[in-house]
């Protein structure tokens, strides 16, 4: 059996049967077969976005396929095509290096480019598949590659056809990025344009490396930092609720916080959690983190069951007080 404690953010120590990286689209054709007809598997990306509550008694796919190869320019538009085994913050940072914008706000995300595509990551007003021009992938049983436009790949809040209808169907290998060479600060989220209000800064005149340091340090103060407490980031997903619920709740809890969504009106998990007196407790080894009760944490030790109990405590608690029910963003395995 194979730990896996090093590839979870969570810090797990579950186990696997086998575990097997590759670093090129040939590789990977000629190991699938094998991997597929063993029996279980899973891709896994980063290990950021995972909660394993046993052993997996399987083989764990790890890509290892490098590398972010300008494809094409025109004046004001760059299309770059990156390997999805690359560090997703080293990615970002690389493009902002070499003047290629857009990517600035989803700095520091962890996890790995593949895993990108197939989560729809986000945060502070951005979400990756708004920068994706296509993802190339080989499908598992044909061993084909295959090309899904951003359409295809049917993006929506930490979502894709990759999670959804075509779940375990493909692999990711490449994402091919397309991104301004004209820098333009994405400021819409609220608590971002505050922040840059209360130092002073001219949106005018703010850098994309002072955006993207700015981002870095935001995050810091409100994540923990996966090396130092073991975290998926944001365990539960933002529910969204009904125009009507919304009311009901605002006349019971005026303070509430909530944004327009599609589909209604979206409430912070955080917020409901923290109301529910979850912020900051432990229960043994697991906790809510103190400065973020969106974050599930790992204070040494935990068992991903453990986790996964607390998890379902929360739930339950958020259910009976609000009426509202929260799923995970994290991959319970
Ligand atoms: N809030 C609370 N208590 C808390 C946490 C949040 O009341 O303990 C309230 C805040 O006051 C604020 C609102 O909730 O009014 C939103 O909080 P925040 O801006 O921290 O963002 P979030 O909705 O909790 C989302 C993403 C994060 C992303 C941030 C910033 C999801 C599930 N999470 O969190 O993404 O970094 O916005 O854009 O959408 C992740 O997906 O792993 C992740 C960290």
């Amino acid at each position: 059996m194979f730990s896996l404690q090093k590839y979870n953010t969570f810090g797990i120590d579950a186990h696997c049967k086998h575990f097997v990286e590759y670093d090129s689209v040939e590789a990977l054709q000629a190991l699938l077969p094998q991997v597929v007809s063993e029996g279980p598997w899973l891709h896994i990306g980063g290990g950021s976005n995972l909660l394993f509550t046993k052993d997996f008694a399987g083989t764990i796919l790890h890509s290892q396929i490098r590398g972010i190869e300008e494809v094409q320019r025109d004046e004001i538009t760059v299309w770059v095509r990156v390997g999805a085994g690359e560090v997703w913050d080293e990615w970002v940072a690389e493009a902002v290096k070499r003047g290629y914008f857009g990517l600035e706000n989803l700095s520091l995300i962890p996890g790995e480019v593949g895993a990108s595509a197939v989560q729809n990551i986000g945060a502070y007003g951005a979400e990756v598949g708004q920068f994706i021009e296509r993802v190339e992938t080989v499908e598992v049983a044909t061993g084909q590659r295959c090309t899904f436009s951003r359409e295809n790949c049917q993006y929506g809040y930490r979502s894709s056809v990759f999670k959804t209808a075509l779940r375990g169907q493909h692999v990711v290998t490449h994402v091919v990025f397309r991104l301004s060479l004209q820098f333009v600060p994405q400021l819409s989220y609220r608590a971002l344009a505050g922040e840059v209000a209360r130092r002073g800064i001219d949106p005018a005149s703010l850098s994309a490396e002072a955006l993207r340091a700015l981002i870095i340090e935001v995050r810091r103060s409100k994540l923990p930092d996966p090396s130092e407490l073991g975290s998926a980031g944001s365990f539960f997903m933002n529910p969204v609720v009904s125009e009507a619920k919304c009311q009901s709740l605002l006349e019971s809890y005026p303070e509430m916080p909530h944004f327009p969504a599609e589909g209604g009106v979206k409430v912070p998990a955080g917020w409901l959690i923290e109301q529910c007196g979850w912020k900051g407790r432990r229960v043994g080894h697991a906790g809510v983190y103190e400065k973020q009760a969106l974050v599930l944490v790992n204070h040494g030790g935990a068992t991903g069951a453990e986790v996964w109990a607390m998890a379902q405590q929360i739930q339950a608690d958020v259910k009976a007080k609000f009426g509202i029910a929260i799923c995970p963003e994290a991959n319970i395995l």
